[in-house]
């Protein structure tokens, strides 16, 4: 399988970016959602709000690369059976995606550095808080990093369920070609 893309499919590194970053995303999901209702005296209470943090920081580096591999290689022609519609949507969807991931991480960053303190990555190093003490930071952010979170898991999972439409009624090879296979 070739690293770069092609016209007719995405490359290795695109493929394993893009389901890494789906793993990452619906994991820190749930993990998110999960360590908010811990108690004080749970062994995850510290350990979990840590690991979210540092998979999220690590989640912002591979999206950097990510946007850096758009630049270094086109991506795929449309599909020739996909109507002008179809082609809006997916690009509109795909954009909304980027956005959502970022917003997302963004937004939890500054939850994090709200009172000045940096961001540990696995306890090897620190993210420093650049922007902190604004006004009501924590809670707006938190509520942004909320709702985007939602707003991003349930729209991933509308785009999971077009891929699967397009792999299993109009049997073509939207997904086959996300998984590194389909015409060269
Ligand atoms: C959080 C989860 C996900 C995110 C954030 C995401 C994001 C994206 C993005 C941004 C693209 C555009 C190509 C690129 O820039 O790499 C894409 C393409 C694609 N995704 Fe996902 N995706 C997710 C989950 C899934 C799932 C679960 C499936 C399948 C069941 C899937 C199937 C595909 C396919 C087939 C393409 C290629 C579409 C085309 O060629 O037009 N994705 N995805």
């Amino acid at each position: 399988m070739q690293l770069l893309n092609s016209s007719n499919r995405y490359g290795l590194v695109s493929v394993v970016i893009h389901w890494l970053v789906a793993l990452a995303v619906f994991s820190l999901f749930g993990l998110g959602l999960w360590m908010t209702d811990l108690t004080y005296y749970s062994e995850w209470y510290r350990t979990a709000p840590s690991l979210h943090k540092s998979v999220g920081i690590v989640l912002f580096a591979v999206m950097l690369l990510r946007v850096l591999w758009r630049f270094l290689t086109a991506k795929p022609a449309p599909i020739s059976s996909h109507s002008a519609t179809v082609r809006m949507l997916s690009s509109l969807g795909h954009g909304l995606l980027y956005l959502g991931i970022f917003l997302v991480m963004i937004s939890g960053y500054l939850i994090s550095t709200a009172k000045g303190r940096g961001v540990s990555v696995f306890e090897l190093f620190e993210i420093p808080a650049f922007i902190t003490g604004l006004p009501d930071q924590a809670d707006l952010a938190g509520a942004v990093h909320f709702y985007v979170a939602w707003g991003l898991v349930v729209f991933a999972g509308l785009h999971g369920l077009a891929a699967l439409k397009h792999h299993f009624i109009d049997r073509d090879s939207t997904l086959k070609r996300m998984l590194g296979c389909g015409p060269k």
